[in-house]
């Protein structure tokens, strides 16, 4: 698929020229499977995460926040079955030495080495846990892992989050933070990192209810991916797992699959854990973690019912989504251009940059008033402020970083306090009192229309 896989180099390095994405420690080489955000990365990530969090904490009165630790006790991986479980196949080739995944090799139908087409030796497996050390000195030190995902910070402060708040089956907890995993097969950019984070949802329900929930869960978070972060439909598929496929401890799974450049792959996992984590903890800490029913006085262990998604991994399909080249280019630019644009048509809530001011000449008052504006929109968005270039050049690089609104200071604003903002999808224009610029954008920013 060549065409697909220029789409994906294009957006590598789209993301890394216009500040969304850089290879860590780029100047000593660079980091495998590690990547830093930049300014707009930062913003499009933070987006995401308010969105999950606006959607699945703030607006129900059913899941409670936690934020628990990279750190923890390394029984907690034991009890998870982690330490035991969390093993991945690992073939090398016998020529050039480089590693691979057996099982995403056998996947692509892979059975030479990809680097140099050499012999590959029989699979081993490997534990995907990093660790490290916590203590003063290497002898007194204890080795610990780092989280391979939030999930189990969640249930071992079950029992804490339930009585504090005094919440009722069903109900759930809900966090977000970095997860690291030893990868070793990075070919999709930040579709599979060594360091992410995961948004995790672990949402206690009545066994005999967790079907019911389930379903739930399953269109709940595909409405989000639709509704709250603006990806086609058509891109969307749902994936149930086979009964071969699952995990022992789950009674059903059903990714959320996108349609990456380089194949349909997992975005979101939802999974039926059951009681397999609760139950685990309890015989491994002593302490039973059930649930006390006040209202019938019934006792027992949750199931629980967990949506599962990494911040990097819906950031690229939020950047692959928004990604149109207009052939051609659009009239309301430069007319003497007529090469392809970029846009990227993010959904306003989750672009970088929501609206850039322009001031048509770099001389006051022009700029002074495109200055104010700026600072009393930057109290509720992140705006940005452009005086270089043609008007229409200024447009393009906005539509580059997906910028909905772009307002421009010109000679009449000075006579009748009026700017003019043009929206990004549509590139109509119209007349806003400057004194009513903030509702008229909050508006707009809800109601866009592409
Ligand atoms: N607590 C369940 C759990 O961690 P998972 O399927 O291993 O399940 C859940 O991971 C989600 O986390 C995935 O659907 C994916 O979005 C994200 N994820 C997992 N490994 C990742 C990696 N190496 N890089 C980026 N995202 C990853």
């Amino acid at each position: 698929m060549p065409q697909e896989q220029d789409r994906m180099e294009t957006i590598v390095s789209l993301a890394k020229q216009r500040g969304f994405i850089f290879q860590s420690s780029e100047l000593y080489g660079g980091m495998a499977g590690v990547y830093d955000l930049g300014p707009l990365g930062i913003e499009l990530a933070n987006n995401i995460k308010k969105q999950w969090w606006q959607k699945i904490v703030q607006e129900r009165d059913d899941v409670y926040g936690l934020d628990s630790q990279i750190l923890m006790a390394s029984k907690i991986w034991e009890a998870s079955g982690h330490v035991k479980s969390f093993v991945e196949p690992l073939t090398e080739c016998k020529s050039c030495h480089k590693r691979f995944r057996a099982d995403h090799l056998q996947e692509e139908g892979v059975t030479q080495c990809p680097e140099c087409n050499g012999e590959l030796t029989e699979p081993r497996q490997f534990n995907g846990m990093l660790q490290t050390h916590v203590g003063v000195t290497q002898e007194d030190s204890d080795s610990v892992y780092l989280r391979p995902e939030t999930a189990q910070g969640i249930f071992v402060n079950f029992d804490n989050v339930q009585k504090a708040m005094r919440a009722k089956v069903p109900f759930g907890i809900a966090q977000i933070g970095k997860a690291f995993r030893n990868e070793i097969t990075f070919r999709n950019f930040i579709f599979r990192v060594r360091e992410f984070e995961q948004m995790e949802l672990e949402f206690f329900v009545k066994p005999g209810t967790d079907d019911e929930w389930f379903a739930y869960w399953r269109t709940f978070c595909m409405d989000f991916l639709i509704n709250d972060i603006g990806l086609k439909k058509e891109h969307l598929h749902f994936r149930d797992h086979e009964k071969a496929e699952l995990c022992f401890y789950s009674k059903a799974t059903t990714d959320i699959e996108f349609e990456y450049p380089f194949g349909v792959k997992e975005l979101w996992g939802i999974a039926n854990r059951q009681a397999y984590d609760l139950t685990q903890h309890s015989t491994y800490s002593g302490q039973k973690l059930e649930y006390l029913d006040p209202a019938t006085g019934e006792k027992y262990i949750p199931f629980v019912i967990e949506p599962s998604v990494g911040v990097s991994r819906l950031m690229l399909a939020a950047l692959l989504n928004a990604y149109t080249v207009i052939e051609g280019g659009r009239s309301m630019t430069t007319s003497a251009n007529k090469d392809a644009e970029v846009v990227l048509k993010f959904h306003p809530s989750i672009a970088p940059v929501k609206a850039a001011i322009f001031p048509l000449s770099k001389k006051e008052p022009l700029t002074q008033i495109a200055h104010d504006i700026c600072a009393t929109l930057r109290k509720q968005w992140v705006i940005q402020y452009d005086e270089s270039g043609s008007i229409g050049r200024r447009y393009r690089r906005q539509d580059e970083i997906g910028t909905p609104l772009c307002i421009t200071v010109d000679f009449e604003s000075v006579e009748d306090n009026k700017v003019t903002v043009r929206h990004r999808d549509t590139m109509e224009q119209e007349r806003v009192a400057i004194d009513e610029l903030k509702l008229y954008i909050q508006e707009k920013l809800q109601n866009f229309s592409s």
